[in-house]
């Protein structure tokens, strides 16, 4: 019998034995590989065919194509098998039971400072009021001067303001801001403006080097103190409660007069005196006026036609007074565990 004859028998004996072995669809591509790929077996022995003679050719040839032909079939026929049965065992390990509880993402809560911020003004933007910003880098100009501070105020110091340049410092209170709104505003003017202050305070229980303020402003023709009380017992009685009352006691401030300092009833003790209040019954949480004539007419409007109030509200604090936090420093810690509790 004829060489190729036997290599084509070899390799379809060798090739069934194979296939008997293969465990999966990898393993199958390798055996295509091995037996039709350019190099492979079957392939090297077809090349052989030209040497064959006139007569022996139809009978090999005809062999050739039909070992050629049962590889084809059988590699197909076991490669479908394969592919089942690795599908199959995908299915199973991958099973996923649909009705297993998910894992709940931890949620989050804003600030306690946020959530004052928001909170006063949301009392505020109800009372008609929009909301005013202004920048945390301010002007001398606008953070002393033109609010009619004098150079020789103490607040003034190096030692009480962050200066940037003699003319640039970090604002020591969001009272600039009325600067700013008078001068690109007309009144009727109602606006207040919650933001960042800083002052060069060591930190300790009641301090901060930064730290919240809201500022409060309200121009218009006829404004009188009567007005600013009105407001100030409504916001205080949204904050602290339906029974809170209002204390104004005299005080002053450069840009307001006459000027004030607003205490509210003691939410600890609801007025008849303890640790909180140092037996006071009462508790200051801002400071308030009537707008300095000199601030008016120093942005272009006339005194004598408008009058306003303004106030200021400390934000630390109240979110303090409201969240019975005792210590302002837990406010910037970061702590989770603390500010978890304020969800
Ligand atoms: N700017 C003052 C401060 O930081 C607070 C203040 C007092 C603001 C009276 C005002 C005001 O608008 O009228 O201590």
């Amino acid at each position: 019998m004829n060489e190729i004859v036997q290599d084509l028998e070899r390799i379809r004996s060798q090739f069934l034995s194979d296939l008997d072995a293969l465990q999966t669809s990898k393993e199958l591509e390798d055996l295509r590989i091995a037996y039709l790929g350019k190099k492979g077996m079957l392939t090297s022995v077809l090349k052989g065919m030209g040497k064959l003679s006139k007569e022996e050719r139809p009978a090999v040839g005809k062999l050739a194509n039909e070992v050629r032909e049962l590889l084809n079939d059988r590699l197909d026929e076991v490669k479908q098998r394969l592919l089942d049965q690795e599908l199959e065992k995908q299915l199973q390990s991958e099973v996923i039971d649909v009705t297993i509880p998910g894992i709940r993402p931890p949620r989050g809560a804003a600030h306690p400072i946020e959530q004052t911020i928001d909170l006063i003004c949301r009392v505020f933007v109800g009372m008609g009021y929009t909301i005013a910003e202004g920048p945390e880098v301010e002007l001398v100009a606008n953070n002393f001067d033109r609010l009619n501070i004098p150079a020789s105020h103490p607040s003034r110091d190096e030692g009480d303001t962050f200066y940037i340049t003699d003319q640039v410092c970090l604002r020591t209170q969001t009272s600039p801001v009325q600067i700013r709104v008078l001068e690109k505003q007309e009144p009727p003017i109602r606006i207040v403006c919650p933001g960042k202050v800083y002052r060069p305070d060591t930190p300790d229980a009641t301090h901060s080097p930064i730290f919240h303020q809201i500022e409060g402003l309200v121009v218009d023709r006829g404004v009188s103190m009567s007005d600013l009380v009105g407001t100030l017992k409504l916001f205080a009685r949204e904050l602290f409660g339906e029974n809170t009352e209002i204390r104004l006691r005299p005080h002053h401030f450069p840009f307001t007069e006459p000027s004030c300092e607003v205490d509210v009833t003691c939410w600890k003790c609801g007025g008849k005196g303890c640790s909180t209040c140092k037996g006071e019954g009462f508790v200051e949480v801002l400071g308030a006026g009537m707008v300095h004539p000199k601030v008016l007419s120093g942005t272009g409007i006339d005194p004598e036609e408008f009058s306003g109030f303004a106030f200021g509200i400390g934000v630390e604090r109240t979110a303090m007074a409201r969240f019975n936090i005792d210590d302002i420093r837990n406010l910037y810690e970061n702590n989770m565990r603390f500010l978890m509790q304020f969800k």
